[in-house]
């Protein structure tokens, strides 16, 4: 990896120390992103000791070194994915055409609301799980929130330095708004729904971190296509960082599981509440609530503006490069499911307008993959009892099934049928109410909070009760 600058005030491998102007804006943000990390970030947190990896170079082999680090001093660095050789815009109308190292004028504010609506993204989940490390199930647990949390500073340090390196003034202002918006703030919220949502239980940051930041992986990944080459290789190597917040979801999730199954066994029933773990159904509600609101996050099924990016350029399909066709999708159609009476059917629709809903279908299957390994889990407990993705038309806020109920199995009910059983569906204050009654902190390294099973391994070669945080 070429010049990794770890002694810097900010550690790069940009060469920032070249660029007087960027160096002085990015290091008169620094301090107002470390009172923001002060103020917003995990509470009552600052001064522990966490066992945390922090990114030193973008290799794909030894790029994380882990050591203990209080969290205010977490080296938050800019890191880039190395460049390739002789890269081209990959599709839309400037295919073939060397990738840009500069934005092009006429696509400016485009790329600017995309790294933007990015961006905003990363402190919201920050803010959302604030209070989480309070209540944690484990000090191994507590360890993966706060690494989490300061992954998601150092994507927002990312976004941060592609506007204030590429869009001069306007980019210094939406930096500063980066820290000024805040999750559920009625005057100044977060740019997207989700992200005004309370992280309120470690079941849900677990739903969160396998079902929303997978959404994060696959917007990073569309634009890790995208023809304005910084952009491409910032999140090429978010990417890298976000594979573990997607596996804290995913195990979180798994040992919710196995612990389910285990009392269930033990205890030959399925009322679970009675020995304060969480039950499959409960659990399937969870699902069912973080993947309908997952997926409003792609937008609109069929999209001007998901059209326009791709012609432009900015902001490409997931593994573009590897798709067998034009690149163009100016004559090619896309199937989109659609409401046609009371069913579902599929509808040929122009390939660019449904970029969104390809982009959709790609995370929909990405789901998929996870809720059959935890259904092998299930299985080899010898319970009968799957987990199942809910109806893609199910609990929407956005695109064409905003407007209609349905049933997690892909049934449409009236308003009334929707009022009388959606508390079958999604979680119910009394639901929500149990999780977080079995929320306590458990912060012996020994310990383990008695509704989530141990992990099967620990971090980096360390046992699962080593002590991932210390307190003084
Ligand atoms: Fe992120
Ligand atoms: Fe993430």
């Amino acid at each position: 990896m070429s010049n990794v600058d770890l002694t810097a005030k900010i550690p790069n491998n940009v060469n920032l120390g070249e660029n007087k102007r960027l160096q002085r804006a990015l290091e008169a943000w620094q301090p107002k992103f470390i009172d923001w990390w002060k103020t917003m970030g995990p509470v009552g947190a600052q001064d522990y000791d966490v066992y945390l990896r922090t990114a030193i170079s973008a290799d794909n082999d030894g790029w994380a070194h882990f050591d203990y680090v209080k969290m205010p001093d977490y080296r938050w660095g800019i890191f880039l994915a190395d460049a390739e050789a002789d890269r081209r815009v990959n599709f839309g109308a400037h295919k073939g055409e060397p990738a840009w190292q500069e934005v092009p004028g006429e696509y400016r504010s485009a790329l600017r609301r995309l790294i933007v609506t990015q961006g905003d993204t990363e402190p919201a989940s920050v803010e959302q799980q604030r209070l989480l490390g309070q209540t944690c199930p484990s000090l191994y647990d507590m360890r993966n929130l706060f690494q989490v949390n300061v992954e998601e500073g150092r994507h927002l340090w990312a976004m941060v330095y592609l506007l204030d390196a590429y869009f001069g003034r306007d980019g210094r202002e939406e930096a500063e708004a980066m820290l000024e918006r805040h999750s559920g703030d009625p005057d100044k919220p977060r740019i997207l729904g989700a992200f005004n949502e309370k992280t309120p239980d470690w079941l849900s940051f677990f739903m969160f971190t396998y079902f929303t930041d997978r959404d994060g992986k696959m917007q990073l990944a569309s634009l890790a296509e995208s023809g304005f080459d910084p952009l491409s290789r910032t999140c090429r190597f978010m990417l890298t960082e976000e594979a573990h917040h997607m596996f804290v979801g995913e195990t979180g999730v798994g040992r919710v599981i196995q612990r389910a199954c285990d009392v269930m066994k033990e205890h030959r029933t399925d009322d679970l509440r009675k020995y304060g773990v969480i039950d499959l159904p409960l659990l399937q509600k969870y699902l069912n609530f973080h993947f309908s609101v997952s997926c409003d996050l792609f937008g609109s099924e069929l999209s001007t503006n998901a059209a326009n990016y791709y012609t432009q350029g900015i902001k490409g399909r997931y593994q573009e490069t590897k798709i067998d066709d034009d690149h163009l999708l100016a004559h090619d159609s896309y199937r989109v499911t659609e409401l046609s009476g009371e069913r579902f059917g599929e509808k040929d629709e122009p390939a660019l307008l449904a970029v969104n809903e390809r982009l959709r279908d790609d995370y929909i299957a990405d789901c998929q993959k996870g809720i059959d390994r935890w259904n092998k889990i299930i299985a080899k407990a010898g319970i009968d009892f799957k987990l199942t993705l809910p109806h893609r038309a199910f609990h929407r806020a956005i695109g064409q099934f905003s407007d209609i109920r349905v049933t997690p199995a892909g049934k449409v009910v009236t308003e009334a049928e929707w009022d009388h059983h959606h508390g079958q569906w999604l979680p119910t204050p009394e639901d929500r109410a149990y999780v977080i009654s079995l929320m306590g902190a458990v912060t012996d390294a020994a310990q383990m909070a008695n509704w989530i099973a141990p992990p099967a391994h620990g971090i980096k070669g360390q046992p699962v009760d080593f002590e991932y945080v210390r307190f003084d």
